[in-house]
């Protein structure tokens, strides 16, 4: 049959936003980890859709592995942005690594789909997408489709949207 498209996918953010969570809800069940731990470096995932075959560079956000992360923009055809809804603290925080990715000379010319997951949505104390948005200024983003899906990663909640809008829009 057709080969599927191969798509490279950067999954970035801080340290405890979900990103792992995530990438494992998205794998096929009998595929996933039962234990989630702190990622150190980065793991790579594979799995495939109706029409695409992902590869996840799942990036650890603890901040002394961040550095890692640019290097991996050069290969990638879409980037997963994941913020925890309920860490009103380092929002700030998550704004200025995204400014940073948004600004490297590797992403910056680039068109590639950026997918925010507003993560932790069950929190009781979680901002909204739309808040999320504004506290992260995505509405200066002009030169790259975005899309931000709020999420609950443990129950796997508006994932499937997201990956729908990343195939249907981006590539
Ligand atoms: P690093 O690998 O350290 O960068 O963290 P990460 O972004 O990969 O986070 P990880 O997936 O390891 O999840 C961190 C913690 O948040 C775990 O205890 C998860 O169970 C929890 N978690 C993930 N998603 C959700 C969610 O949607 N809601 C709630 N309540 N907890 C979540
Ligand atoms: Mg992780």
């Amino acid at each position: 049959g057709l080969r599927k498209k191969e798509v490279n996918v950067l999954c970035l953010g801080l340290d405890n936003s979900g990103k792992t969570t995530i990438i494992n809800q998205l794998k096929p069940a009998n595929t996933q980890a039962q234990e989630i731990v702190p990622t150190i470096g980065f793991n790579i995932e594979k799995f495939k859709t109706s029409s695409l075959s992902f590869t996840v560079f799942d990036m650890s956000g603890q901040s002394r592995y961040r550095n890692l992360w640019e290097h991996y923009y050069r290969e990638s055809h879409a980037i997963i942005f994941v913020i925890d809804s309920g860490d009103k603290l380092r929002m700030v925080v998550a704004k200025e690594e995204l400014d940073t990715l948004l600004n490297h000379e590797d992403i910056r010319s680039k068109r590639l789909p950026v997918l925010f997951f507003a993560n932790k949505m069950d929190l009781r104390d979680a901002m909204s997408s739309v808040k999320v948005s504004q506290m992260l200024c995505l509405d200066n983003i002009k030169d790259k489709p975005w899309h931000i899906c709020a999420s609950n990663a443990i129950k796997g909640e508006g994932l499937q949207e997201g990956l729908d809008w990343l195939q249907g829009n981006a590539f």
